[in-house]
């Protein structure tokens, strides 16, 4: 039998939210209703899905009546004060913020990576951080065949990350310089266009951040290894909308290039791009609107015998969020994890995951 399912959007008019907006019609998701919801600021407005002008509504307590899934891309607040009332309606939540990726019952999952930690859940399931959803598409297929002891990263991370306002705020300082005028940062601390700083997020008592803390925990997490070894340095870069990262791995016994290029060409949601002629690699504008993780530039690393280098790029909004989060509702579909879940009476009370 064919289902179809009720599904809201929460922060559908935020940059996120438009893309999965998009990603829902372009994979003619199975939808019997959708709900567009924002905050107060945006309600009465309209959005357009699939030729039709869609109403946004301010979320409420009653929003979350009668739905089946929340695609949920509205900041860590936002997830957490609506948590509990999605929960209490029988709804799945696919949660984009970082409000309880690392919240021992709620799975953090990469459909490519660990679909099988989606059967778990009860109620919430975690969308990744962006920049660790790209390096564990890319590295989990090597780590699969060789355990990696550490991984090394450094991120070249677009504005997107940080939102719609963002983005436009990056292209205002652009043409403000080009016309010779000072550029004013509002949702950035410092201009980004013709600049790039360390990421901007809040810094720990040992000097790293929290996006760099996120690419360790998580991607232990998503590869179920808790003691794999990460450290990463985080910088945000004036590209509009793919992030890129240099990332080092270091196995246990050699890995040759080859190997790992055979490996990556076979992979989930990887796309080899190496033109060693042409000196042609991934970049962000090449990347931008692709569902794949593009990867190239693999090689050994000379300061290691066991040590191996590649570059990746990857869409911030579609793999680094939106996707992954649409990849994870078509898997519960397929699993038929999430009718089953709307039925049960097994979901942990919410309170003890605010
Ligand atoms: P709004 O446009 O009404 O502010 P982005 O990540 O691009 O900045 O988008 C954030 C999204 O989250 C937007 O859709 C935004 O809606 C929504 N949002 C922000 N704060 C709230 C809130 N308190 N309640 C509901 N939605 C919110």
């Amino acid at each position: 039998m064919t289902k179809t399912y009720r599904v809201a959007v929460l922060g559908a008019t935020g940059a996120v939210g438009t893309e999965l907006l998009a990603l829902l019609a372009e994979r003619h998701f199975p939808l019997a209703d959708l709900k567009l919801l924002a905050s107060p600021r945006s309600a009465g407005q309209t959005l357009n899905f699939m030729g039709n002008a869609l109403p946004v509504e301010a979320v409420t307590a009653e929003s979350f009546n009668d739905v089946d899934l929340v695609l949920a891309s509205a900041g860590g607040s936002t997830s957490k004060a609506w948590a509990e009332a999605i929960v209490a309606a029988g709804a799945v939540m696919i949660d984009n913020s970082s409000a309880f990726r690392m919240h021992p019952e709620v799975p953090l999952v990469v459909p490519e990576v660990n679909p099988q930690a989606a059967a778990t859940h009860r109620g919430i399931i975690a969308n990744p951080n962006c920049t660790t959803i790209l390096m564990a598409v890319a590295t989990y297929p090597l780590h699969q065949v060789q355990p990696i002891q550490r991984i090394v990263a450094a991120t070249y991370q677009s504005a997107s990350g940080a939102g719609a306002r963002a983005m436009e705020e990056v292209k205002q300082q652009a043409a403000a310089l080009l016309k010779g005028e000072p550029p004013i940062a509002e949702v950035f601390p410092y201009p980004l266009a013709f600049n790039l700083f360390p990421h901007n997020s809040k810094l720990d008592a040992s000097g790293y951040c929290e996006e760099e803390m996120k690419m360790v925990n998580e991607s232990r997490k998503i590869f179920g290894a808790p003691d794999l070894r990460v450290t990463a340095t985080c910088v945000r870069v004036p590209v509009l909308r793919a992030h890129s990262e240099a990332i080092n791995l270091e196995f246990d016994q050699p890995f040759e290039p080859s190997r790992a290029r055979a490996i990556l060409s076979q992979a989930p949601g990887v796309k080899l791009v190496e033109d060693w002629q042409a000196n042609y690699f991934p970049m962000p504008i090449d990347a931008s609107g692709q569902d794949e993780v593009l990867v190239g530039r693999i090689r050994q690393d000379i300061s290691h015998p066991c040590g191996l280098e590649l570059w990746l790029c990857g869409d911030q909004i579609r793999k680094g969020a939106a996707l992954n989060a649409v990849q994870i509702a078509e898997l519960l579909i397929q699993r038929e994890w999430l009718k089953g879940v709307a039925v049960s009476s097994g979901r942990v009370e919410v309170e003890s995951l605010v």
